[in-house]
C-alpha cells in the first residue's frame, strides 16, 4: 500500500508530526510526505493523511482549498485527518467545539471513504514527546484498515 502525508504548517509544529508520522510507518510501507503546495496529484496513494494546523478557529485555507481541488481524485481514496491545535486542552469543553468547526470543515471536503481522525495538542512550533507517541500509534494502526 502507498501512503500519502500531505500538511500544511505555519510554525513547523504539523510539519514535524507529519515526518513523525512518516518515520513511525516507513518501514511497513511505501509512504511520502508532502506539503500541500508540492503536490499536484494522488496517483498511486491508496491511503491519504491530511494534516494540518488550526489557526482562528478553522483549519488552515491552504489545506481546506486543496482538499476542494482534488475532490474528485480524493473520491476513490482512503483518508485519514490529523488536526493540531490549542483547543484540545479544554477537555470536554473543547471536544464538541473541535468537532463542529475544526474537524467538520475538513470531512464535508473529503468525498472518499475517512477512515480516522486524529486531534493533537501542539505548541507553536513545538509538541510534546506524548503527542508524538500519539501519533505514531494512530499512524501506524491505520495500516490495518
Ligand atoms: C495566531 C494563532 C492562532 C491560533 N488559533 C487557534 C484556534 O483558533 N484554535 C486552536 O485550537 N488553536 C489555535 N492555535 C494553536 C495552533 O493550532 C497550534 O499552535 C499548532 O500547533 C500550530 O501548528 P503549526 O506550527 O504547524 O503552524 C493558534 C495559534 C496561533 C499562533
Amino acid at each position: 500500500m502507498k501512503v500519502c502525508i500531505v500538511y500544511d504548517s505555519r510554525h513547523g509544529t504539523t510539519e514535524k508530526v507529519a515526518e513523525t508520522i512518516k518515520e513511525a510507518i516507513e518501514k511497513y510501507t511505501n509512504v511520502e510526505v508532502r506539503r500541500a503546495s508540492e503536490v499536484a496529484t494522488f496517483k498511486g496513494c491508496e491511503l491519504i493523511i491530511v494534516g494540518t494546523p488550526i489557526y482562528y478557529e478553522r483549519p488552515l485555507k491552504s489545506i481546506l482549498e486543496f482538499l476542494e481541488e482534488h475532490s474528485s481524485e480524493l473520491e476513490e481514496k482512503k483518508v485519514a485527518i490529523f488536526i493540531v491545535c490549542f483547543a484540545v486542552a479544554f477537555g470536554n469543553l473543547g471536544r464538541w467545539h473541535i468537532q463542529n468547526h475544526y474537524i467538520k470543515p475538513l470531512m464535508e471536503r473529503i468525498p472518499g471513504e475517512i477512515i480516522d481522525t486524529l486531534v493533537l495538542k501542539g505548541g507553536i512550533g513545538n509538541v510534546s514527546e506524548g503527542e508524538i507517541e500519539k501519533a505514531k500509534r494512530w499512524a501506524t494502526g491505520l495500516l490495518d484498515f
